[in-house]
């Protein structure tokens, strides 16, 4: 079988968790790789074996490649997903499709016109435990959602690099994702609280509350406060309420930790967690499915780019709320 041959833009620290993915993925062979800083590049190259090292962008899409898959910083994903899809490339983007509307909606249309695939990274669609609460939710047993809330904490180490973005179009997008998934339903009105501790260019503790059209309530908390000798990196945790009963999630505590005289250490075991040195978990089989569907010539019915479209209209308005300090009504909006 031929492989799904993939060029890869963007080679930080979340292109080299898609590379180490890809290497798990039997059908994946990542074939080149670009990224504006060519030191990061030769040195992933390096270390996963990737044949080419492309000078420019443009280079990039006159290869010989079924797919583009794009890790550049969450503003800088429009330029390479538009000129993939002009180049007819199938395109895996990470999350969040875009940081503006428009953008989403000229990537959607350009992927929709060209009749290539565009998928959004919104890997915990992937992950066992999201998935399992939607499969519970579809079978009826917990009854209508009443209410949805979610912690995704993180490590103030983290905060030089994404502090960048605003945390809701960050790291909230996962859950305003998730929650427009199980809700199935759009949302009506929204009211995001940040506050900052540290010096950062946003917040770096946001609180968004989300009303969805029926009534439906979300609350997305993202604070990046965990002390950097913690030995934790990840404080996640979902509760989803139901009229008929209640899904608990939590990371912390850990199923697996490790004690050292020099600290505590909880390893992830969800996300991208790596056995004898190969990765698995969600990031894993989400990339999984993006070759599949690329083999396939087959749009995804899990990862939809109307979707992650919507959960950025969502994030957009809570970032607007924030900055306001008062709700923002999204309702009628397309
Ligand atoms: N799904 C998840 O759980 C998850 C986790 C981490 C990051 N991400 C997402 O992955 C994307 C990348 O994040 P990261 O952590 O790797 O960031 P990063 O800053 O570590 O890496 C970004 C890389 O892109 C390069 N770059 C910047 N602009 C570019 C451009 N115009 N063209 C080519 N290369 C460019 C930079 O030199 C850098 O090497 C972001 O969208 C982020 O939100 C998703």
């Amino acid at each position: 079988m031929r492989k799904v041959r993939i060029g890869l833009i963007g080679c930080g620290l979340f292109g080299e968790s898609h590379l180490q993915a890809f290497r798990a993925v039997r059908e994946a062979e990542v074939a080149a790789l670009y990224d504006i800083n060519p030191e990061i590049a030769h040195r992933r190259a390096a270390d996963f074996g990737v044949a080419k090292v492309c000078r420019a962008l443009d280079e990039i899409y006159t290869l010989d490649l079924d797919a583009i898959d794009v890790v550049t910083p969450e503003d800088d994903h429009f330029e390479p997903v538009m000129k993939a899809i002009a180049a007819g490339k199938h395109v895996f983007v990470e999350k969040p499709l875009a940081t503006s509307l428009a953008d989403c909606d000229r990537m959607i249309d350009a992927a929709r016109t060209a009749g290539r695939i565009l998928m959004p990274g919104h890997l915990l669609r992937f992950e066992t435990r999201y998935a399992m609460l939607k499969d519970e939710l579809e079978s009826g047993r917990l009854g209508r959602i009443v209410s949805m809330h979610a912690r995704r904490n993180r490590t103030k180490a983290l905060l030089p690099r994404y502090g960048r973005t605003h945390p809701a179009m960050e790291n909230c997008i996962h859950d305003i994702d998730l929650m427009l998934w199980y809700a199935g339903r759009p949302v009506r009105k929204v009211r995001g609280f940040g506050r900052r501790a540290t010096q950062g260019k946003h917040s770096d503790t946001f609180f968004g509350v989300i009303e969805f059209e029926g009534g439906v309530l979300g609350v997305v908390e993202t604070i990046w406060m965990i002390p950097k000798g913690a030995g934790i990196m990840l404080n996640d945790a979902f509760q989803l309420v139901g009229s008929e009963g209640i899904a608990d999630m939590h990371l912390q505590p850990p199923a697996l930790s490790f004690w050292y005289e020099s600290g505590y250490q909880a390893p992830d075991l969800f996300y991208d967690p790596r056995v004898r040195g190969g990765a698995r978990g969600a990031l894993r089989d989400e990339l999984a499915h993006f070759c599949a569907c690329v083999a396939d010539h087959q749009p995804s019915t899990v990862l939809r780019a109307e979707d992650a479209r919507r959960a950025v209209q969502v994030a957009q308005a809570l970032v607007e709320s924030d900055y306001a300090g008062r709700d923002i009504d999204i309702t009628g909006w397309r």
